[in-house]
Protein backbone atom coordinates (compact mmCIF):
# COMPACT_ATOMS: atom_id res chain seq x y z
CA UNK A 1 0.00 0.00 0.00
CA UNK A 2 1.56 3.60 -0.68
CA UNK A 3 1.77 6.60 1.86
CA UNK A 4 -0.78 8.28 -0.71
CA UNK A 5 -3.79 6.11 0.53
CA UNK A 6 -2.58 6.78 4.15
CA UNK A 7 -3.69 9.08 7.24
CA UNK A 8 -1.12 9.97 9.69
CA UNK A 9 -1.68 9.58 13.41
CA UNK A 10 -0.95 11.79 15.66
CA UNK A 11 0.86 10.06 19.29
CA UNK A 12 1.38 12.69 22.04
CA UNK A 13 1.00 13.50 25.57
CA UNK A 14 -2.54 14.79 26.61
CA UNK A 15 -2.73 18.10 28.27
CA UNK A 16 -6.09 18.57 30.84
CA UNK A 17 -9.52 19.57 28.98
CA UNK A 18 -10.72 16.07 27.39
CA UNK A 19 -11.79 14.37 29.95
CA UNK A 20 -15.05 14.43 28.65
CA UNK A 21 -14.00 12.69 25.72
CA UNK A 22 -11.65 9.97 27.69
CA UNK A 23 -14.31 9.14 29.67
CA UNK A 24 -17.01 8.37 26.48
CA UNK A 25 -14.45 6.14 25.09
CA UNK A 26 -13.86 4.32 28.02
CA UNK A 27 -17.78 4.23 28.96
CA UNK A 28 -18.06 2.22 25.95
CA UNK A 29 -14.47 -0.07 26.51
CA UNK A 30 -13.85 -0.74 30.18
CA UNK A 31 -15.77 -1.83 33.14
CA UNK A 32 -16.03 -0.20 35.63
CA UNK A 33 -15.50 3.09 33.40
CA UNK A 34 -13.47 6.30 34.91
CA UNK A 35 -15.41 9.10 35.61
CA UNK A 36 -14.37 12.62 34.31
CA UNK A 37 -13.20 13.30 37.59
CA UNK A 38 -10.80 10.38 37.83
CA UNK A 39 -9.57 11.54 34.54
CA UNK A 40 -8.63 14.91 35.94
CA UNK A 41 -7.28 13.38 38.84
CA UNK A 42 -4.51 12.14 36.66
CA UNK A 43 -3.78 15.28 34.88
CA UNK A 44 -2.58 16.65 38.82
CA UNK A 45 -0.72 13.35 39.84
CA UNK A 46 3.00 13.62 39.22
CA UNK A 47 3.54 10.05 38.92
CA UNK A 48 1.13 9.56 35.78
CA UNK A 49 1.01 10.36 31.94
CA UNK A 50 -2.00 10.37 29.73
CA UNK A 51 -0.92 9.38 26.66
CA UNK A 52 -3.27 9.48 23.37
CA UNK A 53 -4.08 9.15 19.54
CA UNK A 54 -5.81 11.60 17.80
CA UNK A 55 -7.19 10.92 14.05
CA UNK A 56 -7.95 14.60 12.49
CA UNK A 57 -7.73 16.14 15.57
CA UNK A 58 -10.23 13.85 17.78
CA UNK A 59 -8.88 11.55 20.54
CA UNK A 60 -9.46 7.73 19.04
CA UNK A 61 -7.36 6.33 21.91
CA UNK A 62 -5.57 6.74 25.27
CA UNK A 63 -3.22 5.31 27.85
CA UNK A 64 -2.73 6.38 31.77
CA UNK A 65 0.70 5.25 32.80
CA UNK A 66 2.10 5.51 36.01
CA UNK A 67 5.95 5.46 36.33
CA UNK A 68 8.02 5.54 39.45
CA UNK A 69 11.74 4.85 38.18
CA UNK A 70 12.76 1.95 37.13
CA UNK A 71 8.79 0.60 36.79
CA UNK A 72 5.83 2.03 34.96
CA UNK A 73 2.37 0.46 35.51
CA UNK A 74 -0.63 1.22 32.83
CA UNK A 75 -3.81 2.33 34.73
CA UNK A 76 -6.04 2.55 31.84
CA UNK A 77 -5.87 2.09 28.31
CA UNK A 78 -8.82 1.80 25.14
CA UNK A 79 -9.16 2.77 21.54
CA UNK A 80 -12.74 4.35 20.63
CA UNK A 81 -15.55 1.36 19.38
CA UNK A 82 -15.20 2.49 15.68
CA UNK A 83 -11.71 2.54 15.70
CA UNK A 84 -10.20 -1.02 17.04
CA UNK A 85 -8.68 -4.01 15.22
CA UNK A 86 -6.90 -1.12 12.85
CA UNK A 87 -3.71 -0.95 14.91
CA UNK A 88 -4.45 1.82 16.77
CA UNK A 89 -3.98 -0.10 20.44
CA UNK A 90 -0.52 -1.83 19.00
CA UNK A 91 0.47 1.84 17.97
CA UNK A 92 -0.52 3.22 21.38
CA UNK A 93 1.37 0.82 22.99
CA UNK A 94 4.72 1.58 20.70
CA UNK A 95 4.37 5.40 21.68
CA UNK A 96 4.73 3.97 25.50
CA UNK A 97 7.71 2.11 25.14
CA UNK A 98 9.57 4.59 22.79
CA UNK A 99 8.20 6.79 25.79
CA UNK A 100 9.11 5.08 28.67
CA UNK A 101 12.69 4.12 27.07
CA UNK A 102 13.99 7.75 26.80
CA UNK A 103 12.90 7.61 30.63
CA UNK A 104 15.17 4.43 31.46
CA UNK A 105 12.75 2.40 32.29
CA UNK A 106 12.87 -1.13 33.01
CA UNK A 107 9.41 -2.67 33.11
CA UNK A 108 5.65 -2.21 31.99
CA UNK A 109 3.39 -4.10 33.96
CA UNK A 110 -0.55 -3.62 33.89
CA UNK A 111 -4.04 -5.74 35.12
CA UNK A 112 -5.83 -7.08 32.66
CA UNK A 113 -9.65 -8.75 32.46
CA UNK A 114 -8.87 -12.78 32.57
CA UNK A 115 -12.17 -12.78 29.95
CA UNK A 116 -10.65 -10.09 27.51
CA UNK A 117 -8.73 -11.76 24.93
CA UNK A 118 -8.68 -9.10 22.78
CA UNK A 119 -6.35 -7.15 24.67
CA UNK A 120 -4.07 -9.97 25.81
CA UNK A 121 -3.42 -11.17 22.35
CA UNK A 122 -2.31 -7.77 22.17
CA UNK A 123 -0.29 -7.57 24.99
CA UNK A 124 1.58 -10.79 23.99
CA UNK A 125 2.53 -10.09 20.87
CA UNK A 126 4.49 -7.11 22.20
CA UNK A 127 5.98 -9.75 24.95
CA UNK A 128 4.21 -9.13 27.94
CA UNK A 129 3.49 -12.56 30.26
CA UNK A 130 1.22 -13.04 32.89
CA UNK A 131 3.31 -13.07 36.31
CA UNK A 132 0.16 -12.82 38.69
CA UNK A 133 -3.09 -13.59 39.18
CA UNK A 134 -5.66 -11.25 40.90
CA UNK A 135 -8.67 -13.18 42.22
CA UNK A 136 -11.73 -11.34 42.09
CA UNK A 137 -10.07 -7.97 41.67
CA UNK A 138 -12.95 -5.99 39.96
CA UNK A 139 -15.13 -4.62 41.63
CA UNK A 140 -18.50 -4.21 39.44
CA UNK A 141 -18.66 -7.98 39.17
CA UNK A 142 -15.82 -9.78 40.65
CA UNK A 143 -13.78 -11.02 37.53
CA UNK A 144 -9.70 -11.69 38.13
CA UNK A 145 -7.23 -9.76 37.00
CA UNK A 146 -4.06 -10.94 35.46
CA UNK A 147 -0.82 -9.24 36.09
CA UNK A 148 0.94 -8.79 32.63
CA UNK A 149 5.07 -7.86 32.43
CA UNK A 150 7.61 -7.18 29.68
CA UNK A 151 10.90 -6.21 30.32
CA UNK A 152 11.15 -2.18 27.86
CA UNK A 153 13.86 -3.78 25.86
CA UNK A 154 12.12 -7.06 25.19
CA UNK A 155 9.14 -4.75 24.05
CA UNK A 156 11.51 -2.69 22.04
CA UNK A 157 13.33 -5.58 20.27
CA UNK A 158 9.61 -6.92 18.85
CA UNK A 159 8.99 -3.47 17.74
CA UNK A 160 11.99 -3.22 15.39
CA UNK A 161 11.50 -6.27 14.38
CA UNK A 162 8.51 -5.89 13.30
CA UNK A 163 10.01 -2.26 11.57
CA UNK A 164 7.84 -0.55 13.96
CA UNK A 165 10.41 1.38 15.64
CA UNK A 166 8.70 4.85 15.56
CA UNK A 167 5.69 4.54 15.98
CA UNK A 168 4.50 7.97 15.39
CA UNK A 169 4.85 7.47 11.29
CA UNK A 170 2.71 4.60 11.38
CA UNK A 171 -0.57 5.71 9.41
CA UNK A 172 -4.20 4.19 8.90
CA UNK A 173 -5.25 2.70 5.51
CA UNK A 174 -7.47 5.42 4.19
CA UNK A 175 -10.11 3.04 2.58
CA UNK A 176 -10.74 1.68 5.72
CA UNK A 177 -11.54 5.07 7.43
CA UNK A 178 -13.61 6.04 4.80
CA UNK A 179 -15.75 3.85 6.09
CA UNK A 180 -15.57 4.52 9.48
CA UNK A 181 -15.60 8.36 8.66
CA UNK A 182 -19.40 7.68 7.57
CA UNK A 183 -20.25 6.34 10.70
CA UNK A 184 -18.77 8.84 13.03
CA UNK A 185 -18.60 12.60 13.72
CA UNK A 186 -14.60 12.80 13.44
C1 LIG B 1 -7.68 -3.82 23.77
C2 LIG B 1 -7.69 -2.66 22.79
C3 LIG B 1 -7.04 -1.43 23.45
C4 LIG B 1 -6.86 -3.06 21.55
O1 LIG B 1 -6.82 -1.96 20.66
P1 LIG B 1 -7.02 -2.14 19.09
O2 LIG B 1 -6.69 -0.86 18.43
O3 LIG B 1 -8.36 -2.70 18.81
O4 LIG B 1 -5.93 -3.26 18.78
P2 LIG B 1 -5.04 -3.42 17.46
O5 LIG B 1 -5.89 -3.21 16.26
O6 LIG B 1 -3.83 -2.59 17.59
O7 LIG B 1 -4.69 -4.96 17.53
C5 LIG B 1 -3.48 -5.39 18.05
C6 LIG B 1 -3.57 -6.86 18.41
O8 LIG B 1 -4.51 -7.03 19.47
C7 LIG B 1 -5.19 -8.29 19.31
N1 LIG B 1 -6.62 -8.04 19.07
C8 LIG B 1 -7.19 -6.84 18.83
N2 LIG B 1 -8.53 -6.99 18.73
C9 LIG B 1 -8.78 -8.31 18.87
C10 LIG B 1 -9.96 -9.11 18.89
N3 LIG B 1 -11.17 -8.55 18.70
N4 LIG B 1 -9.85 -10.43 19.13
C11 LIG B 1 -8.63 -11.00 19.33
N5 LIG B 1 -7.47 -10.32 19.34
C12 LIG B 1 -7.55 -8.98 19.10
C13 LIG B 1 -4.53 -8.96 18.11
O9 LIG B 1 -3.42 -9.70 18.60
C14 LIG B 1 -4.04 -7.77 17.31
O10 LIG B 1 -2.98 -8.08 16.47
P3 LIG B 1 -3.26 -8.50 14.93
O11 LIG B 1 -4.02 -7.36 14.33
O12 LIG B 1 -1.89 -8.66 14.36
O13 LIG B 1 -4.07 -9.76 14.98
C15 LIG B 1 -9.13 -2.33 22.32
O14 LIG B 1 -9.73 -3.51 21.85
C16 LIG B 1 -10.01 -1.72 23.39
O15 LIG B 1 -10.04 -0.52 23.58
N6 LIG B 1 -10.78 -2.58 24.09
C17 LIG B 1 -11.68 -2.11 25.15
C18 LIG B 1 -10.91 -1.60 26.35
C19 LIG B 1 -9.93 -2.63 26.86
O16 LIG B 1 -10.19 -3.82 26.85
N7 LIG B 1 -8.81 -2.13 27.34
C20 LIG B 1 -7.75 -2.97 27.89
C21 LIG B 1 -7.91 -3.05 29.35
S1 LIG B 1 -6.59 -4.01 30.09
Amino acid sequence: MSDAMLEPLWLGVLAPGCEARLSDIDLRGNRPPWSEASFAGEFSNQVSTVLGCRFRGEIIGFAVVHYVHPQAHILNVAVAQEFRSLGVGRRLLGFIIETLRGKECETLSLEVRRSNSAAQNLYASIGFEVIAERLRYYPDDGEDALVMRVPIECALKIFKQDNFVDPRKKLLPKQLLSSLLSNTNV
